[in-house]
């Protein structure tokens, strides 16, 4: 049957106490809308309804590139006037999928198992077993063990608040008939609001299959409503994908100090240090070695190369059998070939580091191309930048560049050649070739250090 997901994410969450919409509030360093639309999106649904309201320009700005249609719901009368908003786009023979942009951590799995219960006579909600239900949706069940009835807490009876079985909010009903009983729904309870729930009740009556599937954990059911219970689902989502990390055969110093914040894929025999951060697209070959503090976004590392403790790394890639920092900066744009070595306090950005080169030392290299077996003596800097525009340094396989030289960009350095040290280079340096440019040393012979005036 062909599928609508419709998400909530009208609320304002005023919890949270900030200016940003709730559903944009960051897990993992995604937005929490962003996760449920992504759990969606693995079901392949035939489209996907966003029910916004509060701050709701912000929410459709940060989402202006996803295929969703979005849907106004300008003031808020509950969870079943939320979904009636998206009813008027989806056609009667689709199966509904309800899910909210404040439940984050929900997974594809479990949304599939719940369809399977659903579709055209059939309603299927996603309940969970709580110890402490205070708050939630109650599911009645009749002595046979069907369902017939969701309570919420605020009209429960004390024997009604009893029952430990939730409603999560999350269910699946045929489009056509849940249109018909949304247009029933009434608002004379304690919360004076359109409850999506009362459409269990009508849908017993209807003589439809009303199943209550319950979630396998807890935690993929959680919404979120402040500060506090971001912390816990975003320490959750940590403890998930260290688990995943490690189930997969990487090596972790410690899984509770581990932050993947995107996809990872790996090769074999991968060990991660404490406080290791990996965000965005992250490759990893085999046997790469992360030390601790090191931060890795949209990075690329080739078999057995190490990085070493402290550094940030960002859209580089680095081939296989480097070694990187400790204390190094890889700014956007680098290749860092195989068997590179790139030492303490160096910076690169938008550079290519040859096979086999070496920047062992306080250097900044920016706009390179550096070949082959080149080595860049500690404190060189390339001074690509004159205040306006940005321009290239080349360095040529295998040249040699003395320590603390400067590169004034545009500039080459042929193959081969050396650059002697406390250069300031600002024509080409032909190959093969010794190059410096430096003042004569003097030596003031009789010369007498000062000496301190007598008071
Ligand atoms: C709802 C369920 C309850 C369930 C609980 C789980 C109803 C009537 N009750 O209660 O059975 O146990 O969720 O958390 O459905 N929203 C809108 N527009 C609205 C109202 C809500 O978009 O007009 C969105 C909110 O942003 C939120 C979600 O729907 O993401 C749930 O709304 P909320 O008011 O928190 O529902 P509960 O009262 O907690
Ligand atoms: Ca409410």
């Amino acid at each position: 049957m062909p599928l609508s997901v419709v998400v909530l994410a009208a609320g304002q969450g005023k919890r949270m106490k900030s200016d940003l919409p709730k559903v944009l509030q960051p897990l993992a360093g995604r937005p929490l809308l962003g996760h449920v639309l992504a759990a969606a999106a693995e079901l392949a649904p035939d489209a996907v309804h966003v029910v916004y309201g509060h701050g709701g320009e912000q929410v459709r700005a940060a989402f202006a590139g996803a295929l969703v249609q979005w849907a106004l719901q300008a003031e808020q009368h509950g969870t079943g006037h939320a979904v009636m908003q998206a009813m008027p786009a989806i056609p009667d023979d689709h199966t509904v999928l309800v899910l909210y942009g404040d439940v984050p951590l929900i997974r594809a799995a479990t949304l599939r198992a719940l369809l399977e219960r659903a579709g055209g006579d059939a309603l299927a909600l996603l309940s969970v077993m709580l110890d402490d239900p205070a708050g939630y949706g109650r599911v009645l069940r009749d002595n046979a063990g069907n369902v017939y009835r969701i309570v919420e807490q605020k009209d429960a009876t004390r024997r009604e608040q009893a029952v430990r079985e939730a409603n999560t909010g999350i269910l699946a009903a045929p489009a056509g008939a849940l249109r018909r009983w949304l247009a029933a729904l009434r608002n004379d309870n304690a919360q004076g609001e359109y409850y999506l729930t009362d459409v269990v009740t009508m849908a017993v009556k209807d003589g439809l299959r009303v199943e209550a599937v319950v979630s396998p954990t807890v935690a993929e059911v959680l919404g979120v409503n402040d500060k506090l219970q971001l912390a816990q689902l975003e320490a959750e989502h940590r403890r998930l994908r260290a688990t995943e990390l490690m189930l997969a055969g990487v090596t972790l110093a410690d899984p509770a100090r581990i932050d993947v914040r995107g996809s990872v894929e790996h090769g074999r025999d991968v060990y991660l240090d404490a406080n290791v951060l990996l965000e965005g697209a992250v490759r990893l070959g085999h046997r790469v070695r992360i030390g601790p503090n090191v931060v890795l976004r949209d990075c690329e590392v080739g078999d057995d190369t190490v990085i070493h403790p402290n550094c940030v790394l960002e859209k580089s890639a680095v081939g296989r059998g480097c070694s990187v920092g400790p204390f190094a900066r890889l700014r956007p744009g680098n290749r860092v070939a195989d068997g590179a070595h790139i030492g303490n306090f160096v910076e690169l950005k938008n550079t290519e580091l040859g096979a086999g080169s070496k920047a062992n030392h306080l250097s900044y290299l920016g706009d390179s191309v550096i070949g082959s077996k080149v080595n860049v003596g500690a404190g060189t800097i390339t001074c690509n930048y004159d205040g306006a525009n940005k321009y290239r340094t080349t360095i040529e396989d295998g040249a040699f560049i003395g320590s603390g030289t400067m590169l004034v960009a545009p500039v080459t350095v042929g193959q081969e050649a050396t650059i002697g040290a406390g250069s300031t280079i600002t024509k080409d340096a032909p190959a093969g070739k010794l190059t410096l440019e430096r003042s004569k040393q003097l030596t003031i012979d009789g010369w007498k250090r000062p000496v301190k005036a007598p008071k």
